[in-house]
Formats: C-alpha cells, structure tokens, sequence
C-alpha cells in the first residue's frame, strides 16, 4: 500500500516489529484526518499480518505529532464535530489487539500526546516534549488527555499541565511514570524495536492476554478486574504454549512457541 502521510515497514532480526512513521515533517506531524486514517490503515493491516508480533508508532526527531491539525479543526462547528463523530477514528490505536510501543522524539503535544497515551509503552528521546496544550487553544483534549494522563501521572501534575499547557520533559516524564524509558535521540527507534523483538519471542496469544488485562485495570473495579484477570489466567490453560512454556523451563531448554 502506498500511504501519503505514513512510511511503513517490518523491522527486527525477523522482521517481525512493525514500523509506523508519521511523515508529515512539514506540519510537525500534526495528526490531519489522511495521516489518522492512515496509521488505522496500517494497524488493520499489521494486526491481520500474522508474521507481526509488535508494532512501534514513532514520529521524526523533531516531532512525534504536534497535536490534531489546528488548521482543519479552526472552522469545523460543534454541529460538524457531533454529526460526523469527530475523532472517533482515533479510538483504532487504542484498540490494536497486538502489543503497540510508541516510541518519541521530540514534541508529542495534545493529540500527539494521546496518540501515544493510547499505546501500551512509551519510550522517549532525551529531547522529548510531552505536553496538553489545548487550552491555548481555547478547547480542551479530546482523545483521551484528561483521561488517560491524569491515569498515568496522578491528578496534580496533570492538571498542572492541562490547566497550564506547559510541556513536561522526557526526563520528568519518565519519573512520573508517563514513559517507561528514555534513550539517545538517535538510539530510541531502535531500542523500541528491540522491545517488540522481545515481546515478540513469547507465545502472542500470552502476549494479547496480558495486554488485555492490563488495558482492563482501567475500566475495572479492583475485584471485577482480579475477576477478568484469572478467567484470562485460567484461558491460558487451554493453549499449547502453556505446555510448552513450562515443559521447557522444566525440561531445562528455551521453549519453542507456536501462538497456539
Ligand atoms: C497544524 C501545525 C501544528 C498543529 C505545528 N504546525 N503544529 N499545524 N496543527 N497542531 C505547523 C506550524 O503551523 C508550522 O507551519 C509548522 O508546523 C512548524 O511549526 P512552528 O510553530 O513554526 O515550529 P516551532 O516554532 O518550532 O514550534 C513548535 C511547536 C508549535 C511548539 C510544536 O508548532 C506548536 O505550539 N504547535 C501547536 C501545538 C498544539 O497546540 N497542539 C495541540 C493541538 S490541539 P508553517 O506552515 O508555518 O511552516 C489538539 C486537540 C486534541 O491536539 C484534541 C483531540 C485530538
């Protein structure tokens, strides 16, 4: 497929990590509808390609996504935004049944920084900016920035940056728990493919439980979630790779998982 706003690719030793670039430089990687709709493209089509384990959404060193294009939002009515379902597009990253790991440099700000939010881990660059700055903007996030930050980082210090859409460092981010690692600017793409060869060296069906029912500590009650969590335990019972996984340890070899 041939995508205007995106590059994509398969990376790794076994070309198993799928690549996402937003390529939209000149703009910062401001999210317009064509680049959305593109990366939901590219995730249906990675989430079907057996032969993909991971998939890394990374941006330019400059940007990650400055944000929703300001330019197409500008005119756009309240009637517009309700008839049309605004942004519900954007929901496909959240989504994704296979571990997603963004991977940023440079300004993640506002839909930028929901777009990598809505993976399962951010990795940064030293020079990351992370940031909600709708209120400049006279509006507020709308992809989940109120939700999802205030989830990572606890209330104050989201709504620190929210009420004040001042930018938050990769360092800060990382202390605050927003980003689970930060790495050289030029080393970030690779160690995020490295991640998704790792995850993807285990059994997937494991892989997808767990993301599951990780995802689902934020829509549960504690014991309705403990709940979910050994019905997808127990599952696990049902596949080869259980057998396998523990057969080896015991058996004192690396296991041999066949995602069945
Ligand atoms: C459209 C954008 C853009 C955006 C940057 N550009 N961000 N275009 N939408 N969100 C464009 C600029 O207009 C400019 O185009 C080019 O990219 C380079 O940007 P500069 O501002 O010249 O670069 P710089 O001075 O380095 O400043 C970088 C920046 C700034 C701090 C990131 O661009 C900025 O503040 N951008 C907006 C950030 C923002 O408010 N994001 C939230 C958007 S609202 P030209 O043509 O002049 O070269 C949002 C709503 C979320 O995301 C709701 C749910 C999704």
């Amino acid at each position: 497929v041939q995508y205007e706003y995106i590059k994509v690719d398969k990376r790794g030793e076994k070309k198993n990590v799928g690549l996402i670039q937003l390529n939209r430089l000149k703009a910062l990687n401001a999210l317009c509808d064509g680049l959305v709709s593109e990366i939901g493209e590219a995730l249906q089509e990675m989430e079907t390609d057996t032969s993909i384990d991971a998939i890394v959404i990374t941006g330019s060193e400059r940007a990650f996504a400055a944000g929703a294009d300001i330019a197409e939002m500008k005119d756009k009515s309240f009637q517009d935004c309700y008839a049309r379902k605004f942004l519900s597009h954007w929901d496909i990253i959240s989504k994704c049944p296979k571990p997603t790991i963004a991977a940023v440099n440079g300004f993640a700000l506002g839909g930028g920084c929901e777009v990598a939010m809505m993976c399962d881990i951010i990795y940064a660059g030293e020079k990351a900016k992370f940031g909600q700055p709708e209120i400049t903007l006279g509006t507020i996030p709308g992809a989940g920035g109120t939700q999802r930050l205030t989830r990572a980082i606890g209330k104050s210090k989201a709504m620190e940056m929210i009420l004040t859409g001042e930018f938050m460092s990769a360092q800060e981010a990382e202390k605050a728990g927003l980003v689970s690692k930060v790495f050289p600017v030029e080393e970030l793409v690779g160690e995020a493919i490295k991640l998704g060869e790792r995850i993807g060296e285990f059994s997937q069906i494991a892989a997808a439980m767990c993301k599951e029912a990780v995802n689902m500590s934020d829509e549960l009650p504690l014991s309705n979630g403990l709940l979910y969590e050994k019905k997808l335990f127990h599952s696990s019972f049902a596949t080869d790779d259980k057998r396998e996984g523990m057969t080896a340890f015991l058996e004192k070899r690396k296991p041999d998982f066949k995602d069945n």
